[in-house]
C-alpha cells in the first residue's frame, strides 16, 4: 500500500464477508474486503504472472477456472491468451461482480468467454471434478497470511486434494502467495497424479524486496491418471 497520497472512495458496499471498499490513492486503486488491505495496483506483476506462468505449462487450455476477481489482473491476463474459451471467475465479495460490470475496476474484462459467479470457490472446486484445464487461486496473501480464516481449507490435505481433482487430465492448478510456502510445496508433491513445483518471483516495493511464490501442480495426463488410478503407488 503507497501511504503517502490520501486515500478517495470510489465505491463501498456491504457483502457476506463484510464491507467491500475500491479506493483510489495517487494514481493507484486499492481494495480492502472486510476490514483487511487485499490488494492495490502498485505492482501487480506477480497477479499477471500467476495466469501466465500456468497458461506456459497447457498446451491447450481452454477451459479455465480462477479464484478470486480481486482486481481483475489475473483474469485479463487469461483472457489475452486467445486458445482459452471460456473463464469462471467466482468471487466471494458480491459487489465486485457488479463494479466490474460498472467499469469501476481498473482492468476491462469485457469478454464473451468471461462468467464472473458470486460464491465461494471452495465450493465450486468441489462441484466440478475432472473439468478444468487451468486452477488459478488468488484468494487469500498466501496460505501463512490468510484474508478469510474460512479459506484455510483451501490449503489443507481435502481442500488441495478437491482442486486437483477438479483438473482435467494435464490440467494445471496455480496458487498465488506473497511468501514463500514451503509447507504448501509439500503438501502439493504429497499428492499422487501430478508434479508439483515452485516458482518464485522478486518484487521491489516501497524499497524492500520482496519475494512472491506461485505453487503448481501439473497433473498427469489421461493414460499416467489412469494408472495412478488403478494402480497406487505401494
Ligand atoms: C488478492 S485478490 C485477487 C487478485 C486478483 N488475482 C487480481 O489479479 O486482481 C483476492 C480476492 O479473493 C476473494 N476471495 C477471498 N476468499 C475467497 C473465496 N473463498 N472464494 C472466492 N473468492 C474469494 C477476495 O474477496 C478478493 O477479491
Amino acid at each position: 500500500m503507497t501511504d503517502a497520497a490520501p486515500a478517495t472512495t470510489l465505491a463501498r458496499a456491504g457483502s457476506s464477508v463484510g464491507e467491500v471498499a475500491l479506493r483510489r490513492r495517487g494514481a493507484h486503486t486499492e481494495l480492502v474486503v472486510g476490514g483487511v488491505f487485499v490488494m492495490d495496483t502498485v505492482d501487480v506483476s506477480t497477479e499477471v504472472a500467476l495466469a501466465t506462468v500456468a497458461l506456459g505449462r497447457h498446451d491447450a487450455p481452454r477451459r479455465v477456472l480462477i479464484g478470486g476477481l480481486g482486481l481483475g489482473f489475473t483474469a485479463t491476463a487469461v483472457l489475452a491468451d486467445q486458445r482459452v474459451e471460456e473463464v469462471l471467475v467466482v468471487e466471494i465479495a458480491e459487489p465486485l461482480i457488479d463494479w466490474a460490470g460498472a467499469g469501476l475496476l481498473p482492468t476491462d474484462l469485457v469478454d464473451p468467454r468471461i462468467h464472473l459467479r458470486a460464491g465461494d470457490v471452495v465450493e465450486v472446486l468441489t462441484a466440478t471434478p475432472g473439468e478444468w484445464d487451468l486452477i488459478l487461486l488468488d484468494v487469500d496473501n498466501g496460505p501463512g497470511f490468510l484474508v478469510r480464516e474460512d479459506n484455510a481449507r483451501l490449503y489443507g490435505p481435502a481442500g488441495l486434494s478437491s482442486a486437483v481433482a477438479a483438473l482435467a487430465p494435464s490440467g494445471v492448478l496455480a496458487i498465488w502467495s506473497s511468501h514463500p510456502a514451503p509447507e504448501l510445496l509439500a503438501a502439493l508433491d504429497s499428492i499422487e497424479g501430478g508434479t508439483a513445483q515452485e516458482v518464485l518471483r522478486r518484487v521491489s516495493r516501497e524499497g524492500r524486496d520482496l519475494t512472491y511464490g506461485i505453487y503448481l501442480l501439473e497433473a498427469a495426463a489421461q493414460a499416467d491418471a489412469d494408472l495412478v488410478q488403478h494402480h497406487p503407488r505401494e
